[in-house]
């Protein structure tokens, strides 16, 4: 035990359980959906992944990385699919190491859009998007970084594909015994390439106004709340966050309508990437994202850059209801041990963040662990 006790330890109630849709979570500590690059084959979750995330089984609740819903979802090398029977056997390995410790452990749902690259793709294929504008930077792809290319603009007819691919996604995660979904429609990936106005430049149904640029995340989440039931999805938006070459002229009252009409389902949760997406919780015209939070009638789950004392601080003030922790659970499995005792942390090793195998992914020792050896 540390000699002292942190102040916010005392009188927080991090970690006490709480309840989550139909779960009993143990605490109010997520692990953030973390991509980690080790996928084998034909996007299998890495034969690692089970122990990886059991070490983690103690947070309240385990978001999995973001993980394709189909071969045109994808867009960085080495990353897990749900679109195979393959996949859900191997990724019903992970669900089941998470529950033998007790977890809990929901699956990110992910089409990355525009960002992505033709080696990434069937045949070469040019990475699909709402307009044909090529983001700035870099894609992560088996030979290295290459510069983004211009994507191909989705037809009106080609959108119920594109839903039918997260339904169909939904039901594998669901065989896979996954407790829930998250939707991604944050940082700057497709369903966000359709919100925001600087990547969606579309006149039909699915562009210009706030209502048509929100229609694919309410279609998607249609389709996945029949799948799942309301108060096992959830889903996730970084409303100010630039990444990915991502802006809007309006975020506030984009957002602002967003939520209220998520609040028609009745979702798990709403999970709000604070700021730039790992990066400052504060940005250039910013809005005070607690809007969102007084007006999501559901639970709120905060991300980016907390530490106990933020974290302890928002619950105090009401400002989260949840709140997930993502590069401190890279490198500490028991993160969740970790804060309540006020214990050090071990830093995170940024090497071996993507790609590779064990080093970096299952090695990073608990205390227990650390005090054995
Ligand atoms: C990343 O690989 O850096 C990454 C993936 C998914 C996200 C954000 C970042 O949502």
């Amino acid at each position: 035990m540390p000699d002292s006790i942190a102040p916010e330890m005392t009188d927080t109630d991090l970690f006490q359980p709480t309840q989550l849709g139909p779960y009993r979570l143990t605490n109010r500590i997520v692990m953030a959906p973390l991509t980690r690059s080790r996928a084998q084959k034909d996007d299998i979750p890495s034969n690692l992944a089970a122990e990886y995330y059991a070490q983690r089984a103690s947070a309240g609740l385990i978001i999995a990385e973001a993980t394709q819903i189909s071969p045109q979802g994808k867009g960085y090398a080495y990353t897990p699919g749900i679109y195979t029977r393959a996949q859900v056997q191997a990724w019903q390995k992970v669900t089941a190491a998470v529950h033998a410790k007790g977890g809990r452990i929901f699956l990110q749902l992910w089409h990355v859009g525009r960002i992505s690259h033709p080696s990434l793709q069937v045949n070469g294929a040019l990475p699909v998007a709402p307009s044909a504008i090529r983001p700035e930077g870099q894609a992560f792809t088996e030979d290295g970084f290459q510069p983004f290319v211009t994507p191909r603009a989705l037809e009106i007819e080609e959108i119920p594909g594109i839903v039918e691919q997260y339904r169909q996604a939904a039901q594998y995660a669901l065989d896979a015994d996954f407790d829930g979904v998250e939707i991604h429609a944050a940082n700057g990936y497709l369903i966000d390439q359709f919100l925001r106005d600087k990547t969606n430049r579309r006149t039909d149904a699915y562009g210009g106004s706030i209502q048509n640029r929100t229609r694919l995340l309410l279609e998607v989440t249609e389709v996945v709340v029949a799948v799942w039931g309301a108060d096992r999805v959830g889903v996730r938006i970084a409303p100010i966050s630039p990444a990915n070459d991502i802006a809007d002229s309006d975020p506030a009252t984009l957002f602002s309508y967003v939520v209220e009409a998520l609040n028609r389902f009745g979702l798990a949760y709403l999970h709000v990437v604070e700021g730039a997406t790992g990066g400052p919780r504060e940005v250039e015209h910013g809005f005070d994202l607690q809007i969102l939070r007084r007006l999501f009638k559901g639970i709120y789950m905060a991300n980016n850059g907390y530490d106990l004392k933020l974290a302890s601080e928002a619950r105090k003030h009401n400002l989260a209801d949840l709140i997930a922790f993502g590069k401190l659970y890279i490198a500490n499995p028991d993160l969740v041990e970790r804060l309540h005792t006020n214990a050090p942390l071990n830093p995170l090793d940024p090497a071996t963040l993507y790609g590779g195998g064990a080093h970096g992914y299952v090695d990073y020792p608990s205390l227990e662990k650390a005090q054995r050896e």
